[in-house]
């Protein structure tokens, strides 16, 4: 059966959703999104993702649409499956223009688009092993904290750690490691986990939250500070986390180990607290 999506307001199949090509959001990137993933029919970090979102929206001046309840209405309806990870993707574009023009059209009604996706279970094999990552030049603009769905830069990035034969880009900016193409980072260098401090040059992660939040309650020393690319070319352990990969380890970088090639011992303490967070949800 294909799943239903939502669009300003009503639930339909996919092939009937349509917008105009007039929308912002086509001609210009002019739009907000975010990714939610939803376990056990649950949705995950709910409001955590919904602040974001509130202030993505008003960062480019976009008002919101919905208060948070309503919110929660639409994306409950997209969860059909309580049996599969789910992960629920939202947009808000600034809405239709009668022409194309890059400043704002007066009077304008933002459109609602949402979606839910199965997330693929992780590959054991992946897991056991680890990943490739590369490092790139961040070519990206200075508000990497906005949700913004102009996501060319992250685009043509991802790509070529794919070419590479790679998971994920590590972007480095000024010689400071920052997150990935469309993840948050984290190294362990001396048995100390770092992920680099909360700005405008990266996203504010859920997940990355979430394992800060993990470790303080559970001992584990960890720090925000700037990751310079020396740091983590020498990282005893690389992570990347997001809503739809979890906390992956990366066993490669450029070509060269991470640590001893397999994933470390703080992954695997970190990975368990994750899952056993995920479960207590259920
Ligand atoms: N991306 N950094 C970037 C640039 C991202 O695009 C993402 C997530 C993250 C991780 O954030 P979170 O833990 O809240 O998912 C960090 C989503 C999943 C995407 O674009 O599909």
């Amino acid at each position: 059966m294909m799943n239903q999506v939502y669009l300003n307001g009503k639930l339909l199949p996919i092939e009937q959703a349509q917008i105009s090509v007039l929308d912002r959001g086509f001609l210009l990137g002019d739009g907000i999104y975010e990714v939610i993933p939803a376990f056990g029919g649950k949705l995950f970090r709910l409001e955590q993702h919904l602040q974001r979102l509130d202030k993505s929206l008003s960062a480019v001046r976009i008002p919101n649409p919905h208060n948070h309840s309503e919110w929660q209405e639409i994306l409950q309806r997209l969860i059909t499956s309580n049996d599969n990870d789910l992960s629920i993707y939202l947009q808000v574009t600034r809405g239709v223009a009668p022409k194309r023009d890059h400043a704002f059209p007066d009077k304008v009604v933002p459109t609602v688009f949402a979606m839910s996706n199965i997330i693929p279970e992780p590959d054991p094999a992946t897991l056991e092993k680890g990943v490739n990552a590369i490092t790139l030049d961040d070519i990206r603009w200075k508000r990497c904290d906005i949700k913004a769905i102009t996501l060319l830069a992250n685009v043509v990035l991802r790509q070529e750690a794919h070419d590479h034969n790679a998971a994920e880009a590590i972007l480095i900016r000024d010689g400071q490691a920052m997150e990935g193409a469309a993840s948050n980072l984290f190294i362990v260098s001396a048995d100390t986990i770092y992920t680099p401090p909360k700005g405008p040059q990266l996203l504010p992660g859920v997940t990355r939250d979430l394992i800060l939040e993990l470790s303080r309650e559970h001992g584990l020393t960890i720090e925000e500070r700037n990751i310079s690319e020396q740091s983590l070319n020498n990282a005893q352990e690389i992570w990347l986390t997001s809503s739809t990969r979890e906390i992956l380890p990366v066993t490669q970088l450029n070509g060269n180990q991470v640590g001893n090639g397999r994933p470390g011992k703080y992954w695997q303490q970190m990975i368990q607290l994750y899952r056993d967070y995920k479960k207590g949800l259920r």
